[in-house]
């Protein structure tokens, strides 16, 4: 199936009440381990591409590597860049064959992130691509921009109305308490996301998809594994699930998800080649990896995303 935008995987997902996951993807491996779960769940999913990873990998290898999964699969499968800074790397996406981008102006004061914003709506809406806008700032660690968790703020309910409307953008990411990484909340504090702010936005903006970055739920049984094998990961702890599980069934439309991915390809290489030392073939250890993210993806669309049967 040909790559789609996000335009109508979002008005199906708010109207029924679930969501669809958005998924980084850096190599191969992650691109496979994220479609096959999709395309055996029957599930709708956006693979993300961050400026980061079009560095590591080119986006010529990454756009043809999803084009490769669209074309082995018959669900609906976005492309889209995540955290885009400025103007040019979303045209280059644009123009690059991406179906959706998203502008992060959230660094921005307000005036200067709806002139931003709509000047990338223009463009990309000129060539049939869909936007996402953010509003509010995500504490940690993206692309190495460590937010600090008292530099981080929540989305504005007042903002957002006027927000959208200026900037024609097709949905918003919102901040109510997740964050990027592996260590969203310190040891011995309770997780905890501003459902209250997420009522009052849906208020604002009726019939209107949100999406929520870091939401990552730091699966313990990845950890563990990661652990047994000499990883150091004291401390990481995410969103549970049933809050994302909540979360879906609201007017939220798109859940990104990188670090579980992370966690559960990292597991997989760090178990084979502990259990077999004698093994440097990567297709040995990079299998494990990819069978983990599988499982992952399957499971989130199962039992965090409702996504399942939707394509
Ligand atoms: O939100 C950020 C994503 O986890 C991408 O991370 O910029 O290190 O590729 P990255
Ligand atoms: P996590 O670090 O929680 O996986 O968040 C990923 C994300 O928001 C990508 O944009
Ligand atoms: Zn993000």
């Amino acid at each position: 199936m040909a790559l789609v935008t996000t335009k109508e995987m979002f008005k199906k997902a708010y109207d029924g009440g679930y969501a669809i996951g958005a998924f980084n993807v850096n190599n191969m491996e992650i691109v496979q381990g994220i479609t096959e779960a999709a395309q055996e769940m029957r599930s709708p999913v956006i693979l993300q591409v961050s400026a980061g990873a079009r560095k590591y990998a080119k986006h010529i290898y990454l756009m043809k590597l999803v084009e490769a999964a669209a074309a082995d699969t018959d669900i609906p499968i976005a492309l889209h860049l995540d955290h885009g800074e400025d103007y040019e790397i979303c045209k280059s996406c644009i123009d690059g064959g991406f179906t959706s981008v998203m502008i992060d102006g959230s660094k921005h004061s307000f005036e200067d992130n709806i002139a931003l914003t709509k000047r990338v709506v223009e463009y990309a809406h000129s060539k049939g691509v869909t936007v996402e806008g953010e509003l509010g700032k995500l504490a940690g660690i993206e692309d190495n921009i460590n937010v600090k968790a008292e530099d981080a703020s929540y989305t504005n309910p007042d903002e957002v109305e006027e927000f959208v409307r200026k900037t024609g953008v097709d949905s918003l990411a919102i901040a109510i308490g997740t964050s990027h990484g592996a260590f969203k909340f310190k040891p011995g504090q309770k997780p905890m996301l501003r459902f209250d702010i997420l009522a009052e936005i849906e208020k604002r903006l009726p019939n209107y998809p949100i999406v929520l970055h870091g939401s990552s739920s730091v699966n313990k049984e990845y950890v563990e594994i990661i652990q047994k094998y000499n990883g150091a990961l004291d401390d990481a702890i995410g969103i549970p699930e049933e809050m994302l599980r909540r979360a879906a069934k609201s007017a939220v439309c798109k859940i990104n998800i990188d670090s579980d991915l992370r966690l559960a390809m990292t597991a997989g290489i760090r178990q084979d080649l502990t259990v077999n030392p004698s093994h440097f073939d990567p297709r040995q250890y990079l299998r494990l990896g990819r069978d983990n993210v599988r499982t992952l993806v399957k499971h989130k669309i199962e039992n965090v995303l409702g996504s399942a049967g939707k394509a």
